[in-house]
């Protein structure tokens, strides 16, 4: 993780080439996010993200990333209903997933959970403020902790999950004040996605970041138009189809003369590296 006392990096991101590019890129945690239930699979909550592939997209994560701490997000029911599911089902997620922490959506009702799955040696990140799989209840994606009272009881929820040994909290949408009285009160680090810039370090949906999502929350300033740029991309293959001008290199011919090297599929490895590929 980044230097103490510096801001780390975090992004959401759900495959193994995006997790490649980002550790490249020196970002410190990598969140195998249940928001791919929206980016990947197209829904409109977090509710339908299925355990098994959540497992499955950890361990595509974690094969990209030989740097970032890989940071798993426990999907909606496979941890609410059952204490002994959820050990099971967070275990999954360090054997399977090979990921170094779990995330969970909790108030400080679930720290008797947070000490079980710790006792069982696992890193708990508890996720506070606005939590995307309550939002069926909470009213939806609103601002959490805008009221004093609300902001007092996710102070609470953050001294009760780190009592309870959570190793990181994630704050999400909530006034920058908010988040600097959880810092103040806490000693673990606390990462911020919407909740001003004190947060230790900062979060985002990777897709939102650059620039690939229809509609982004407000606190997302993108870096890159990478959504139109795949358009144009994608405009440029149509035409090349159309035009019978599909480009690339010719790998084999008929000729017996050619030399059994050039029957390869793919180039050797010295003609294919791209520019920022350290490999
Ligand atoms: O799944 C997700 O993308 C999240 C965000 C808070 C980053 O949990």
């Amino acid at each position: 993780m980044a230097e103490a006392g510096e801001p780390f990096a975090c992004l959401a991101c759900y495959d193994f080439t995006m997790s490649r590019w980002l550790d490249r890129a020196g970002v410190d945690l990598l969140l195998a996010g249940d928001s791919a239930a929206n980016v990947v699979l197209g829904l409109d909550t977090t509710h339908g993200m299925p355990m098994d592939l959540a497992v499955w997209l950890t361990a595509a994560v974690r094969r990209g990333a030989s740097r970032a701490h890989v940071m798993a997000d426990m999907p909606f029911l496979s941890y609410q209903a059952d204490d002994a599911e959820a050990i099971r089902n967070a275990g999954r997620f360090l054997s399977e997933g090979q990921a170094d922490s779990v995330k969970l959506e909790i108030d400080a009702s679930f720290s008797n959970l947070v000490s079980k799955l710790t006792r069982a040696g696992i890193p708990v990140c508890a996720h506070i403020g606005s939590k995307p799989q309550q939002w069926a209840l909470s009213g939806g994606p609103m601002v959490a902790g805008r009221r004093l009272a609300d902001s007092d009881i996710i102070l609470d929820d953050a001294v009760a999950l780190e009592a309870a040994g959570a190793v990181m909290l994630l704050i999400e949408a909530v006034p920058p004040e908010v988040a600097e009285r959880v810092i103040e009160a806490v000693s673990i680090p606390v990462i911020g996605i919407g909740a001003g810039p004190s947060c230790h370090g900062q979060i985002l949906v990777v897709n939102d970041l650059l620039g690939m999502s229809d509609s982004t929350p407000r606190f997302v300033d993108p870096v890159a138009d990478l959504g139109l740029a795949i358009k144009a991309a994608g405009e440029e293959w149509v035409s090349r189809v159309r035009a019978r001008r599909i480009g690339g290199g010719v790998y084999c011919s008929l000729d017996s003369e050619t030399p059994e090297a050039a029957s390869s599929i793919h180039p050797k490895k010295s003609e294919s590296v791209r520019a920022g590929n350290p490999e």
